[in-house]
């Protein structure tokens, strides 16, 4: 079975970006793969969180992954922090990483733009990723295409230890769906959707209640056209709100295009508000469950055990290879 990681920050409230380029995927590579899914709350630290802050936006994300339908059973869930190795090997990584190389991440130009004081751990973070991914010998990293970057930074990573070293690290793939790969913003469909976006009307929640979600979709943008065609570089609006209803209905886009023939937007909103809705209703219910019955922190401690056990095996390898005293 090929192994599979990937993680998602704590750091704001989930949405169905998040949703589609990442949990819909975990969700669907469980049965098939040994697969491992973490809350990166050390990635979140690099820019300054409240502790109270931090610990209820990390138990929602494990939350929100069982309530999606990631079943500890199949899947591996647990926080980054509890497996220190994470630190440890993200430090090493670290130190084979390229200045260069971090300065042209454009996820960190994005985030440090017009700020006047950035911490140095939002400059290294894509190194600590790197450890993250390595440390499971993951082959495959679900993610949507704004970490494809990243991905490439951890690939020249693993090569570069591994050329060094001697094979120790599985260079990994990243696994970005066609259709999906970057939702976009409700209002500005040239920014990517996004939890931090000031405006709310920019993106779904996975909180959003029914009523809220009808109103979002009723505002999205749309252009000054009556076509319901994908055509991402004519029509970008249209097309987001395609390839949301297509993942929501599980329709394919070419059949919704055929089905909204003729029709204005509105009723196309419409009815993609109603296929969001009819999925995060549930979800939302099994998560107030969820959090109500208090399973979480034992699912978390098991899955933590087990993460441990895989990656201290392989910081012992990379360390024993580089020269360190174990
Ligand atoms: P984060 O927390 O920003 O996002 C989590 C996942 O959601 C995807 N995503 C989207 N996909 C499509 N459209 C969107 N609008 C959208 N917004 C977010 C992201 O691509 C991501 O897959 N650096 C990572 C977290 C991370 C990680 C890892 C991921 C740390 N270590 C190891 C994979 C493997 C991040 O900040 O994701």
């Amino acid at each position: 079975m090929k192994k599979v990681l990937s993680g998602i920050q704590p750091s704001g409230l989930l949405t169905i970006g998040n949703y589609i380029g990442a949990i819909r995927q975990f969700v669907e590579m469980q049965d098939t793969h040994d697969c491992y899914f973490m809350i990166v709350d050390l990635h979140a630290i690099t820019v300054p969180q409240e502790p109270e802050k931090l610990r209820e936006q990390t138990e929602s994300v494990a939350a929100m992954y069982l309530a999606s339908g990631i079943d500890p059973e199949k899947a591996v869930v647990f926080l980054q922090s509890q497996v220190r190795a994470h630190a440890v090997l993200g430090w090493i990584m670290t130190t084979l990483t390229g200045m260069g190389e971090l300065e042209r991440m454009t996820q960190f130009k994005d985030k440090s733009a017009g700020k006047e004081s950035v911490g140095a751990g939002l400059f290294v973070y894509p190194s600590l990723q790197a450890a993250d991914i390595v440390l499971y010998n993951a082959d495959l990293v679900p993610v949507g295409e704004d970490q494809k970057q990243h991905l490439e930074l951890t690939r020249d990573l693993a090569q570069r230890f591994n050329h060094r070293y001697g094979d120790t690290f599985v260079v990994p793939e990243p696994h970005i769906t066609d259709v999906g790969k970057r939702i976009m913003s409700l209002i500005d469909a040239s920014k990517k959707m996004s939890k931090s976006d000031p405006n709310p009307g920019a993106f779904i929640s996975m909180f959003d209640e029914p009523d809220v979600i009808r109103k979002k979709f009723s505002r999205a943008t749309t252009d000054s056209g009556r076509e319901i065609k994908y055509d991402p570089d004519n029509k970008p609006e249209v097309s987001n709100l395609l390839e949301i209803f297509s993942i929501f209905s599980k329709v394919p886009i070419s059949d919704l295009e055929a089905r909204y023939e003729g029709q204005g937007y509105g009723a196309l909103k419409k009815d993609i508000a109603e296929a969001v809705i009819s999925v995060l209703e549930p979800i939302q219910a099994r998560y107030r469950d969820i959090r109500q019955s208090g399973e979480l922190q034992a699912i978390l401690k098991r899955g933590a055990e087990k993460a441990n056990a895989v990656a201290d095996a392989t910081l012992k390898r990379a360390m024993e290879r580089m020269g360190f005293l174990l």
